[in-house]
């Protein structure tokens, strides 16, 4: 009974995944860009023991069960097929990112269950083929098997969707700060989310277009270290997404009014000089891509908008780890 222990970083995307084109095999309906964060990962050991009579899933030493549970057999099913393995399997993860800064952990927690499980059943995957794997557990966590930026294409089958390192070792001062905003609306989860705005928003290809357009850009502000050119778009590019939803039949929303005050406040201080570019996910929380020199002036800015406010710190992150043991 060989342990594997997988260390995966969570992500963020600047052009962002929001709908499949096909949803068993997890097909994007755009190519997505995000940067790996140094600060918030998923620890997950797995290994495959002939007494168990089913999966044993334990997250943040509590017993998993219900929706989460499903998830997580579903997907050691299709590394049981991959490897021919009969055995069930016992996954303990421990999630070091935390569930009140709103950060996507189904990231960095299927990129770790990928590395960690296909490495105990036998299986030695490239980080192309691991990317394809993880993108069958959450679509987002493709892009975490690399660090720094990486881009996930959105390809037409299950070879061709997968995502690469653009740059993985960052030399030039980016981070992102994440607001975190407690004023939680009613949960809608990004998967859900995703496909009512696919089914029913009117401008829902718009955004596919504007969005799949805009990769070469980003990829040359990237090459050129041009961080208020990668904030512009991924700020567009974040605006847009929200506004898919917006527009759905019923429509729906993740920006709360402080979502709003911190978007509006970054706008404020770029009239002041200061680049400072707002991307959000599927909830309230904002999340500020600015430079490291920068922190002081916008977390005071912050405080004073919205007393009491935490916000942490993001640095660029590490591609995946597994260790055996
Ligand atoms: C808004 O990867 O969580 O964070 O593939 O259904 O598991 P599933 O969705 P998920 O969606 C992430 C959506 C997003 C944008 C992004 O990360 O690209």
């Amino acid at each position: 009974m060989t342990h594997f222990t997988a260390r995966a970083h969570t992500n963020i995307a600047l052009l962002k995944y929001w709908g499949k084109a096909d949803t068993t095999l997890m097909l994007p309906t755009t190519t997505s860009i995000s940067l790996t964060l140094d600060e918030f990962y998923t620890d997950t050991t797995v290994w495959f023991d002939a007494a168990l009579v089913a999966d044993d899933v334990m997250l943040d030493d509590e017993v998993m069960t219900g929706k989460g549970y499903d998830k997580v057999t579903r997907f050691l099913d299709l590394v049981r097929d991959m490897a021919g393995e009969t055995r069930y399997a016992h996954v303990h993860s421990a999630n070091h990112v935390p569930t009140a800064a709103g950060l996507a952990s189904s990231a960095s927690a299927f990129a770790a269950l990928a590395g960690a499980a296909s490495r105990a059943a036998g299986l030695a995957l490239s980080p192309a083929e691991l990317s394809r794997l993880a993108r069958r557990g959450s679509g987002s966590a493709s892009r975490s098997i690399f660090g720094g930026f990486a881009q996930w294409d959105r390809g037409h089958d299950d070879l061709t969707s997968v995502a690469k390192p653009l740059v993985e070792t960052i030399d030039w001062p980016i981070q992102l700060l994440t607001v975190i905003i407690n004023d939680q609306p009613k949960k809608i989860d990004s998967r859900g989310g995703m496909q009512h705005a696919k089914a029913t928003s009117p401008f829902y290809d718009d955004w596919v277009n504007r969005s799949n357009a805009l990769v070469p850009v980003m990829q040359t502000a990237i090459a050129n270290h041009d961080i208020d050119q990668i904030g512009q778009l991924a700020e567009a590019n974040a605006l847009q997404m929200h506004a898919t939803n917006a527009t759905a039949q019923p429509a729906f929303n993740y920006l709360t009014d402080s979502s709003w005050q911190v978007i509006n406040l970054a706008t404020r201080l770029r009239e002041q000089g200061i680049s400072v570019y707002a991307t959000m996910d599927a909830g309230p929380n904002v999340k500020l891509i600015s430079r490291p020199a920068d922190t002081e002036v916008i977390t005071a800015a912050l405080a004073e908008a919205i007393p009491g406010v935490v916000v942490r710190t993001a640095t660029p992150g590490p591609s995946i780890k597994i260790v055996e043991g």
